[in-house]
């Protein structure tokens, strides 16, 4: 009788412990984000097309424009028109987002990659500043955004380009922070005078 009891607890304990382990898996997947669960295929297809067709990154992250390049989002490069950005006295350089370790983005965690698209913060922690258009970015889905950090670590080449610091007039490093104080949350929708929603619309 007794051994019976422990065969029936321990078994009934086991049947817990998996239950317990597959809804955590399941709570994981639920979070389609990238630190949950390794990067999936779609995420890195849907990163490449958030990249190329729709956040234009490629504008100013890679001087020229097609996938199959070799220097693709290797950032600045002597010659490119236009670039270095003149922002206000700062001098401003396209940064290299592949994952080369020592140039690139390489050695960010995904974490610290999201964090520059959704806070505008770089690996320090410091302000990322103009014209990197990232008060557009943060309004993107937290899905999307992770889509993006995919692509970057693990759906490109590392490309080796050291990109030269960015300067002001006087030498020194430009600290951006101060242009974003004013910087506000989207409101929700709708705000005061967009649209009213029709009551009957879903
Ligand atoms: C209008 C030009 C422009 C566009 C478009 C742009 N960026 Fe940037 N980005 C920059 C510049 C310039 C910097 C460097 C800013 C700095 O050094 O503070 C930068 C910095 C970054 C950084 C920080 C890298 C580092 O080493 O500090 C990341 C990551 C980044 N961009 C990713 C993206 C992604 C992803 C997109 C598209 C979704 C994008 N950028 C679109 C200009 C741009």
């Amino acid at each position: 009788m007794h051994s019976k009891w422990r065969i029936l607890s321990s078994g009934l304990f086991l049947f817990v412990l998996v239950s317990v382990l597959l809804l955590g898996l399941m709570q994981a997947d639920a979070h389609n984000g990238f630190p949950y669960e390794s990067a999936s295929q779609r995420q890195i297809q849907r990163g490449r097309y958030l990249v190329t067709a729709v956040g234009n990154c490629v504008g100013c992250h890679s001087p020229n424009k097609t996938p199959d390049d070799p220097q693709w989002l290797a950032g600045y490069l002597p010659g490119t028109p236009g670039q270095p950005f003149q922002i206000g006295q700062f001098r401003i350089y396209a940064s290299n987002i592949t994952p080369d370790l020592e140039t690139g983005i390489g050695s960010w965690t995904p974490q610290q990659i999201f964090n520059s698209l959704r806070h505008g913060q770089d690996k320090q922690g410091k302000t990322i500043c103009p014209p990197m258009p990232w008060i557009y970015y943060r309004d993107q889905s937290d899905r999307d955004n992770w889509a993006i950090v995919a692509y970057l670590s693990k759906g490109i080449k590392p490309v080796r380009n050291q990109v030269p610091e960015n300067t002001t007039v006087e030498g020194t490093r430009p600290n951006c922070a101060p242009l974003y104080q004013n910087l506000q949350p989207l409101p929700s929708y709708p705000a005061d005078n967009e649209i009213e929603v029709r009551k009957n619309w879903w």
